[in-house]
C-alpha cells in the first residue's frame, strides 16, 4: 500500500474519531444544559380509602431545594407551579441557600408562591445554616409576611368543608415522645400528611407515628438532589448529601409499612455543584378517596 493511500485512509479515521467525539460533547453539553435549567413537573396520586372525600382530587405541589435562585429561573418556577393550579404548596426545606442568602429574593418567592395557594413551609439544613449566621428573624418575617405557615416541629388542620387532615412539619428527626406531643388530638384514622426535608427519616419517622396509632403518613421529602449524576434510565444516582454515595433514596415513591415517601429530586442547585441526567423538578400529588370495598 502506497504511503499516500494510507495517510489519507488514517485521515479519514482521525475525521470519523474527531466527528464522534464533537458529537458526544455536543450531547453531553446538551444534557447539562437541560438537567441545570429544565423543571419538570412530575405528577404523583395517592389514593387511599380514608383520604376524606372533600380531599379527593386535591393537588398538592412539593418544592424542594430551590436554594434561593431567583431571576429567570424564579418567573420558570412560579409559572410551573401557577399552570398546575394548586390547592396547597409545600415548601419543603432549602428554599434559601447558605450562600445565596438574598433575603430579598426568599420574600418575593414566597409572596408568588402565596398567591398561587396556601404554603406551608418546613427547615432544611441550609436553613438551618443561615439561622446559625443570624438570619432566622428576617427569613421568619419574610414567611409572615408572605402568608406563608412555618411548621417548625408543628401541626396544622387543613380543613376543605367539613372533612379534615392533619400535616406536621418537622425540621429535624424527633424523639417519639416529642412527636406524640405534637401531634396530640390529630385523627388517626386519616393519612397523616408529612413535610420532612431529609428521606433517609423517612422510615423511623413514619413508624414511630404508626406506633402511635397513625394508620398511614404521606411524607414529602428533598435534600437527596436526586443523586446528582444519574445512571440513565434507572433511578440510581452518585451522590446524595446527608447519604452519601450511591444512595438509597434519590427521587420518586417509597414505602415503609404503611406509609409512602414522595421524593422530589428539587429544583435548584446548591453552590457549584451540577447534576447531569436529572433535571429539577416539582412534584404535584393528587390526592384520591377511595370506598372501602362492601363486603
Ligand atoms: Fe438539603
Amino acid at each position: 500500500m502506497s504511503t499516500e493511500k494510507t495517510k489519507k485512509r488514517l485521515s479519514k479515521k482521525a475525521k470519523t474519531v474527531i466527528s464522534v467525539l464533537c458529537a458526544v460533547f455536543v450531547l453531553l453539553a446538551a444534557e447539562l444544559i437541560y438537567s441545570n435549567y429544565y423543571i419538570e413537573a412530575e405528577s404523583f396520586e395517592y389514593s387511599a380509602e380514608n383520604v376524606p372525600p372533600a380531599f379527593d382530587g386535591v393537588k398538592i405541589v412539593s418544592v424542594t431545594d430551590y436554594h434561593n435562585h431567583g431571576g429567570f429561573y424564579e418567573d420558570d418556577l412560579i409559572h410551573k407551579i401557577e399552570r398546575v393550579s394548586p390547592d396547597y404548596i409545600f415548601l419543603v426545606g432549602d428554599i434559601v441557600d447558605s450562600t445565596f442568602t438574598d433575603i430579598n429574593v426568599v420574600s418575593r418567592f414566597f409572596k408568588r408562591c402565596s398567591a398561587i395557594a396556601p404554603c406551608y413551609l418546613c427547615f432544611g439544613n441550609h436553613e438551618q445554616r443561615v439561622f446559625g449566621e443570624g438570619l432566622y428573624d428576617s427569613y421568619m418575617t419574610c414567611a409572615e409576611d408572605a402568608g406563608v405557615t412555618v411548621l417548625d416541629n408543628k401541626a396544622v388542620t387543613l380543613e376543605r368543608g367539613n372533612d379534615k387532615l392533619t400535616l406536621i412539619g418537622t425540621s429535624n428527626p424527633l424523639e417519639q415522645n416529642m412527636l406524640s406531643e405534637i401531634l396530640e388530638g390529630a385523627d388517626k384514622q386519616t393519612p397523616l400528611l408529612w413535610i420532612h426535608h431529609y428521606p433517609e427519616d423517612f422510615a423511623d419517622m413514619t413508624a414511630d407515628a404508626e406506633s402511635l396509632g397513625f394508620q398511614k403518613c404521606l411524607m414529602f421529602c428533598g435534600h437527596a438532589h436526586g443523586g446528582l449524576i444519574r445512571m440513565p434510565f434507572t433511578n440510581q444516582g452518585i451522590y446524595a448529601p446527608g447519604q452519601g454515595l450511591f444512595p438509597k433514596f434519590t427521587g420518586g415513591e417509597y414505602y415503609s409499612n404503611n406509609s409512602e415517601m414522595i421524593l422530589s429530586r428539587g429544583c435548584g442547585n446548591s453552590g457549584a455543584t451540577l447534576r447531569m441526567f436529572d433535571p429539577f423538578e416539582i412534584v404535584v400529588c393528587t390526592l384520591g378517596s377511595e370506598k372501602a370495598e362492601l363486603v
